[in-house]
């Protein structure tokens, strides 16, 4: 006899006829939280009511570890959760398979389960490896993000992408694997240094000027409260910058499209990245350039005005990020730049993508630039007005 509580499924799935085509189906809808706040206590309610059972384990790098696990954990211990902290040596190189391996090994070796939360707290590395580490184990465990840098806030928290570098190229094995939630606290923030304000800042300069004129005009406004980390400013930045962002990939999230408004400054950016080693030059000062240098084509094709171009220029110089080749850390050689770009050309069949900013809020996306305008735009600029 079958116990009453016994699951019992009785079905009769039909066999395909010899010629019907025979489809996998794997429709999945992924929608989640995202939560602006400057509380820890808020941040750690919200991080618990998305945790499937009362365990965390929270990935995390050492600086961040020494400068903001402890309240965040207690304050987690306080909603009831059993916390563990794992934590990697800050910087690029921990977005390495070699170090997603230790995790994975941690993982292993400890109880955590298939329904267990991973929190990645921290800067985008940590939440691009956290995050690819949560789509391997166990072919996928629930994780959140918690970012601690402006940059990961506005950008590598939200969309799912998580990925590791690989010595060929950078993000090379990687996923996309949508968190459960995520949770901004402004709050961490403020430790972080002028420079990393600054470089998040270009991501939000570029959601502004791609999609939403009243976000560049709260940048424009509010440029002073978010360099001096006002955390009711930044509360807003990050909220506005989120909800952008979660509008352009909610149309297209696993990127079929190849014309995407987001990949604004990062043709030219990846390229500046890539040939000065990824390190001299943060992700956001090279995007930065790249905005200013699509800019500078969309000028000379008459695409779009001088007022539209220095209204950008104008923002990225207040804000202290390079605009112009000569700002960069390092000297940058135009013929690796111009190079780097060929080769990507290369490998995508001739083609080579740029998004052009016609007004703020409206980019064209075009395949038809040439080396000799990138080379142009990236000599021949002329720092704005030095306002
Ligand atoms: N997944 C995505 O969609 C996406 C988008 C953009 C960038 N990214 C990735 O993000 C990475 C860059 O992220 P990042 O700029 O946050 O770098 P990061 O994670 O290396 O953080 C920068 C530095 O700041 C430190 N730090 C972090 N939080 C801090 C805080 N609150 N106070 C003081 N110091 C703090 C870190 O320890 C680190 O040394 C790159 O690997 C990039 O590829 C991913
Ligand atoms: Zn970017």
């Amino acid at each position: 006899v079958i116990p009453e509580h016994a699951y019992l499924v009785r079905d009769q799935i039909p066999l395909p006829a010899f010629d019907l085509p025979i489809e996998g189906r794997a429709g999945r809808h992924d929608v989640y939280p995202v939560t602006v706040t400057d509380d820890t206590a808020a941040t750690a309610r919200k991080l618990a009511d998305l945790a499937l059972r009362p365990r965390a384990t929270i990935v995390t790098d050492d600086t961040v570890a020494a400068l903001h696990a402890q309240p965040l954990v207690a304050a987690l211990r306080g909603c009831g959760l059993t916390v563990d902290v794992v934590s990697v040596p800050p910087g690029e190189k921990s977005k390495s398979l070699a170090v997603a391996m230790t995790l994975l090994d941690k993982l292993a070796l400890s109880s955590v389960g298939r329904r267990d939360l991973i929190i990645a707290f921290g800067g985008g590395v940590v939440i691009d490896t956290a995050g690819w580490v949560a789509s391997a184990y166990m072919r996928g465990v629930p994780y959140a993000n918690a970012p601690t840098t402006l940059l990961a806030a506005v950008d590598a928290a939200l969309g799912g992408k998580v990925a590791v570098d690989h010595p060929v190229a950078k993000n090379l094995i990687g996923a996309f694997y949508q968190p459960v939630g995520v949770v901004a606290n402004v709050g961490f923030l403020s430790t972080l240094s002028a420079r990393q304000i600054r470089a998040g800042l270009a991501e939000a300069i570029k959601k502004g000027m791609i999609a939403s004129p009243e976000l560049f005009e709260f940048i424009e406004a509010n440029l002073e409260g978010i360099l001096a980390k006002r955390l009711p400013v930044l509360e807003r930045l990050v909220r506005y910058a989120s909800a952008i962002k979660c509008e352009l990939i909610a149309r297209d999230p696993y990127e079929r499209d190849l014309r995407r408004p987001l990949n604004f400054g990062h043709t030219v950016g990846h390229a500046v990245e890539t040939t000065t080693g990824y390190g001299p030059v943060l992700h956001g000062e090279a995007v930065a350039l790249g905005m200013a240098v699509a800019a500078g084509i969309s000028l000379a094709r008459g695409w779009t005005e001088p007022g539209t171009y220095d209204r950008l220029i104008t923002l990225l110089h207040r804000a202290g990020l390079p605009h112009s080749t000569g700002q960069l850390r390092v000297g940058l050689d135009v013929d690796a730049v111009i190079g780097s770009l060929a080769k990507i050309r290369q490998i995508r069949d001739g083609s080579l993508r740029f998004v052009l900013p016609l007004e703020v809020g409206t980019v064209a996306m075009t395949d038809d630039v040439t080396d000799l305008e990138v080379e142009q735009a990236l000599l021949s600029h002329v720092p704005a007005a030095a306002s």
